[in-house]
C-alpha cells in the first residue's frame, strides 16, 4: 500500500473483505474496461455533477470539490490524449476513474464514491452516453432522408419524355403498376423518418437519471437525486432505486430502434444490388461506391449495398442476444447487465457507419431513366388502369377485372399486341389505348398519397416540412428547451 493509502497497488478497489488476490481467470472473465472506456467522459461529466452534490449536502469541502473536479477533468484529459493508463484490476471505467483520479489528488479522491455505487453509476453514465449517440444517428438519419429528397427531386426532370422519371412499381418482385422514381425513392425517406421519431421517443426514456439509486437502495446520507439529475443535464431523476438501477429497457428499445433503422437500410441496400444488376440495368454505382473483383476484370460490384443488407443480421443478433441477457434477472443490479454495453456499441457503430456508407452511394448512384421506362411502359402494366376506366363508365369492378384479364390472357396466349386487342374492345376503344401510351399510367394517378405527379409533389411538401420538423425538435431537445425531453 501507499503512503497515502491509495488504491494504485493494492489491488481490486473491493479488496478489503479479501484475505487474497482474485484469480486470474475472474479478472479476464469479468472485465469490462476493454470496450467500456468510451463512455469516460460520460462518466466524467456524471461524476462531476455527482461531487458537486456530495459538496452541497456539505459531505466535501470547498477545497475538496476543487481538487476532485481537477481530478476527473484531469483524467478525462489523459483520456482524450491518449495517455491514460489502466491497469487490470481496473475492472471497468468507472474503477479505472476513482483509481486514477486518487493518484492525482491524493486520499481524497476516496470520497468520490460517497453515497454512490457501481451499480447507479453505470446506469447514469451509459444513459448519458446514449441520449447523445441518439442525436448523432438522428442526425445521419436526417442526412440520408435529406440526400432521398434530393435525388427525388432531381428525378422530376430528365425522364425519357424529358419528363419525371417513372420505373414499374413492384409487388412480388413482379411488375405491377408504373410509378415515379421520386415517390419510389420517398417511400423510403417515409420510413427514415419514423425512425428519427422513434430514436426521439425512446431517447425520452433514456434521458432519466438512476444518479442516487445507490447499490440498490438509495442512501442514508443527505443526497439530492433532482439536483444531480439536473447538474448532470437530465430532466428527471429515477422513481425507484430498484428499478433505477436494474432497468435496461433503455438498451432494448435502442437496439430495436437501430435494428428498424438496419432493416431499412438493409431493403434499401437489396434494391441497389438489383437495380445495378445487367439484368434490371436500372442505375449504375459511382466509382467511389463500387468494388472490384479480385478476379475478373470486369466486375463492379455493390459491396456498400450488400453489407447494408448483411450486416441488419448482426444487427437483429445484438438485439435478440440483449433480449435474452434480460429474460429472467431478478431485482435488483446482476452482473448479467455488464453484457448490456457491447451490443448496443456494436449497434450504434454499424448503424452509424452504414448510414454514412448508403448516404454516399445514394448521392453518388446514376439512375437510368431509359431501362426504367421500357420496363415501366409495358402495355401489361397499364392493366388495372383499363380496369379503372371501366369502373368510371359504371362497369363494377371485378366484371371489370374479369375483362381485361381476358384481353390480358388472349394477348399472351395468342401473342397479339394488348393495344390491338384494346382498340378492338368496344368498352374500351381509343379511350383505352390513350392509357396504354409511354407514361399515361403514372400521369393519370391523382389519388393523394398515390405515384403520380400531383401527389408526389404534394407529398414533396410534406416530406419538406417533417424534415424541418424533425430538426426543429432535435435541435429543441439538444437545448434542453422541448417539453419532450423529459422524462
Ligand atoms: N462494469 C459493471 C457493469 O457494467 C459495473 C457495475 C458493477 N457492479 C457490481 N456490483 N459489480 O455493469
Amino acid at each position: 500500500m501507499t503512503e497515502d493509502g491509495s488504491p494504485a497497488d493494492r489491488g481490486q478497489l473491493w479488496h478489503g473483505r479479501f484475505d487474497v488476490p482474485p484469480a486470474e481467470a475472474l479478472v479476464e472473465f469479468t472485465e469490462s474496461l476493454s470496450y467500456d472506456q468510451r463512455l469516460l467522459p460520460d462518466d466524467v461529466a456524471c461524476s462531476k455533477a455527482h461531487v458537486r452534490g456530495l459538496h452541497r449536502a456539505g459531505l466535501i469541502d470547498e477545497g475538496e470539490l476543487a481538487a476532485l473536479l481537477g481530478g476527473l477533468d484531469s483524467v478525462e484529459m489523459e483520456y482524450r490524449t491518449g495517455v491514460l493508463d489502466v491497469v487490470a484490476s481496473d475492472e471497468d471505467v468507472h474503477t479505472a476513474i476513482e483509481r486514477r483520479v486518487t493518484e492525482l489528488v491524493g486520499p481524497v479522491g476516496g470520497k468520490i464514491h460517497t453515497g454512490r455505487s457501481r451499480n447507479d453509476q453505470v446506469a447514469t453514465a451509459f444513459r448519458h452516453h446514449v441520449v447523445g449517440q441518439m442525436a448523432a444517428t438522428a442526425e445521419l438519419v436526417l442526412g440520408l432522408v435529406d440526400v432521398l429528397a434530393d435525388r427525388a427531386d432531381r428525378s422530376l426532370t430528365g425522364g425519357v419524355d424529358g419528363g419525371p422519371v417513372r420505373l414499374p412499381g413492384y409487388t412480388h418482385l413482379q411488375r405491377a403498376q408504373p410509378v415515379l422514381l421520386a415517390h419510389h425513392l420517398m417511400a423510403h425517406a417515409w420510413a427514415l423518418l419514423r425512425d428519427v421519431d422513434r430514436l426521439a421517443d425512446c431517447r425520452r426514456r433514456t434521458h432519466v437519471s438512476p444518479l442516487g439509486a445507490g447499490a440498490l437502495a438509495g442512501s442514508s446520507l443527505p443526497l439530492d437525486p433532482d439536483a444531480t439529475a439536473a447538474d448532470a443535464g437530465f430532466p428527471a431523476r429515477f422513481e425507484n432505486s430498484l428499478d433505477a438501477t436494474s432497468d435496461r429497457d433503455f438498451v432494448a428499445e435502442s437496439l430495436f430502434v437501430c435494428t428498424t433503422i438496419g432493416l431499412h437500410l438493409s431493403r434499401m441496400g437489396e434494391e441497389i444490388v438489383l437495380w445495378t444488376s445487367d439484368e434490371f440495368g436500372f442505375a449504375v454505382l459511382d466509382d467511389t461506391y463500387a468494388t472490384g473483383s479480385s478476379m475478373m476484370p470486369q466486375k463492379k460490384n455493390p459491396d456498400v449495398a450488400e453489407l447494408a443488407r448483411g450486416k441488419a443480421g448482426r444487427l437483429i443478433g445484438d438485439l435478440t442476444g440483449f433480449l435474452a441477457t434480460m429474460k429472467s434477472l431478478p431485482l435488483a443490479y446482476n452482473r448479467d447487465l455488464q453484457e448490456d454495453k457491447e451490443p448496443l456499441f456494436d449497434a450504434l457503430d454499424t448503424v452509424r457507419l452504414a448510414l454514412l456508407a448508403m448516404t454516399g452511394l445514394y448521392a453518388t448512384i446514376t439512375f437510368r431513366p431509359g431501362p426504367m421506362a421500357a420496363a415501366a411502359d409495358s402495355p401489361y402494366a397499364a392493366a388495372t388502369d383499363l380496369a379503372e376506366l371501366l369502373v368510371t363508365d359504371g362497369v363494377p369492378f371485378r366484371s371489370a377485372h374479369g375483362i381485361v384479364g381476358a384481353l390480358v390472357r388472349r394477348s399472351l396466349d395468342e401473342g397479339i399486341p394488348l393495344v390491338d386487342l384494346v382498340a378492338a374492345e368496344p368498352e374500351l376503344g381509343e379511350r383505352g389505348v390513350a392509357l396504354l401510351r409511354p407514361g399515361a399510367g403514372t400521369a393519370n394517378r391523382a389519388s393523394p398519397g398515390g405515384g403520380g405527379p400531383e401527389p408526389v409533389a404534394a407529398q414533396r411538401g410534406r416530406l419538406a416540412e417533417r424534415i424541418a420538423a424533425e430538426r426543429a425538435r432535435w435541435s429543441a431537445m439538444l437545448e434542453g428547451a422541448d417539453p419532450e425531453s423529459a422524462g
